[in-house]
């Protein structure tokens, strides 16, 4: 394998605009933060839509973001529109998001998006086709582009194809509703190695393959005429040095040095010792579990009334898809129910919410991890869920606790995190009062565990096992011809 070239929806980078100047910022989500990290060192292009709408742009504008690109090694898919509004807003995000993470009665299924939805995968996989040279592999990401696989499989035959699913695949039962769903997983079976997050998203997709197609499989191997397709679970880690590091220099900065955002978490710890901070950070979607969060909150500041005024939700959402009406919807929903409980427990010194509409800078975040004594991150379906793992990464002293949903995929690999069922509020308003109150001892070592884990199995470590397995995969499969 010479160089392996990245093809995803999202690129790492956004664009900024700030009047007639354009500029990159981070993307936010686990895709692009996690892969951020690495695909420099595979000597590829890393292919993607840079977020903006091509009808609203100028050519001149679009050839400065393509330069722009081209120097992080990126290359520019363009989207109009029409292919925004279909494949990004409806296919992907109306039919397979809601569907995959089991929010069924939220699923479109509209013959228009499913028309487009093709369209643009050949338009991606076009793409990467034109980068393509012989030797070189590629490694497709998400549900965006299901198809892609199997669409440059069949032009470049000899190309190594590697795919990986960054949210959970359903069971049967829930995928079986989709009118397509032959198509899509034989675009999946395109690639020569394909991944999970876990093991159950991998049994779930062996099942869909037997019950649809009979195709043999053993161990993990699936046999079609003369090809082999292998699929495995590998869970996708953070930088974990990155995390720790910055950490650890945000603890060291004297107040001269601090940011206005730090410089106000230390005032409120030091208005009283008994203070204290519940983090909750995700995108602004209906998978998070956020009203739920907001009420089990609510659930814990009544039961328990010698907290209030002592402890304070610090919760950011960032804005996503808000094109789509279902994130429309739970916007105004966490809006209302913040403002409910804000102003059934807020007094004149004390706010027990303070909620952030808005992506923050990647130091504003260290800080917040550091600083939160508990982490609440409670989806309902999550395929992975990357927070859970930077605010433990984060947690230079060890203490500390996480409260996490045991229906996100990180759950498999936090055991010592206090596991929840995330529309249980009842439950989860006693695992918050469990964590405010957890000797410094049991944090330490439930955290200490976590760590060793999260810090083993890095995003480089994962990206490896894939690569490793990918290149597995390409002399299985020569084997096997060669016989
Ligand atoms: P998802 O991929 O569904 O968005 P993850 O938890 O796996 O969920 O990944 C979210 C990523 O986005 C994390 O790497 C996190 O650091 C980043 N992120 C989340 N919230 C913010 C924010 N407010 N500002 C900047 N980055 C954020
Ligand atoms: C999740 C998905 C990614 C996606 C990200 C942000 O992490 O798995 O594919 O990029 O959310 O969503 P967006 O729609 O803004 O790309």
């Amino acid at each position: 394998m010479q160089k392996i070239h990245i093809v995803s929806n999202r690129l790492p980078f956004s664009i900024k605009e700030e009047g007639d100047e354009i500029s990159l910022e981070a993307s936010v989500g686990g895709l692009a933060t996690g892969m951020k990290s690495i695909y420099k060192d595979y000597g590829g292009t890393w292919i993607g839509w840079p977020g903006i709408d091509s009808d609203t742009i100028s050519d001149a504008k679009q050839q400065k973001i393509n330069n722009l690109f081209n120097k992080e090694k990126c290359a520019s898919v363009h989207l109009n529109s029409e292919e925004i509004h279909l494949f990004y807003e409806g296919f992907s995000n109306r039919t397979i998001w809601p569907l995959f993470h089991y929010f069924t009665q939220y699923a479109d299924f509209n013959q228009a998006d499913w028309e487009i939805y093709k369209a643009v995968n050949q338009k991606f996989a076009d793409a990467a086709i034109e980068t393509l040279e012989d030797g070189d592999a590629v490694w497709v990401h998400d549900y965006q582009l299901l198809l892609v696989p199997d669409m440059i499989k069949s032009k470049k035959p000899n190309v190594t194809v590697g795919f990986f699913l960054h949210i959970p695949f359903p069971s049967y039962e829930v995928f079986r509703m989709l009118p397509w769903r032959k198509e899509i997983i034989q675009g999946m079976l395109g690639a020569d190695l394909i991944g999970f997050h876990t093991y159950d998203y991998e049994r779930h997709f062996f099942s869909c393959v037997r019950r649809l197609f009979g195709y043999e499989i053993s161990f993990n191997q699936i046999h079609i005429d003369e090809r082999i397709i292998i699929a495995d679970s590998f869970p996708m880690g953070i930088d974990y040095e990155k995390f720790m590091t910055n950490a650890q220099n945000v603890s060291l900065k004297s107040v001269s040095e601090k940011s206005e955002l730090h410089k106000e978490l230390d005032k409120y710890f030091l208005s009283s010792p008994e203070r204290k901070l519940i983090l909750s950070i995700d995108r602004l979607d209906y998978t998070k579990g956020i009203p739920n969060r907001l009420t089990a909150f609510a659930r814990f500041l009544e039961k328990y009334p010698e907290f209030r005024q002592k402890v304070t939700l610090i919760m950011l959402a960032v804005p996503s898809r808000g094109q789509v009406d279902h994130y429309q919807l739970l916007k105004k929903e966490v809006d209302e129910l913040v403002g409910q409980i804000n102003g059934a427990y807020g007094t004149i010194n004390y706010t027990p919410i303070w909620y952030f509409y808005r992506s923050l800078p990647f130091n504003n975040l260290i800080e917040l991890y550091s600083s939160c004594d508990v982490a609440l991150i409670t989806p309902v379906r999550d395929g992975m869920n990357l927070v859970a793992k930077e605010y433990v990464a984060s947690r230079i002293n060890n203490t500390g606790v996480l409260i996490l949903s045991e229906m996100a995929g990180v759950a498999k690999e936090m055991g010592e995190a206090l596991l929840i069922n995330p529309v249980d509020d009842e439950d989860m308003a006693d695992n918050i009062y469990q964590a405010l109150t957890m000797p410094i001892e049991e944090q330490k070592s439930r955290m200490t565990y976590m760590k060793e884990r999260i810090q083993r199995y890095d995003v480089f470590k994962w990206a490896n096992e894939f690569v490793k397995s990918l290149k597995k995969a390409e002399s299985i499969q020569n084997d096997f011809l060669a016989k």
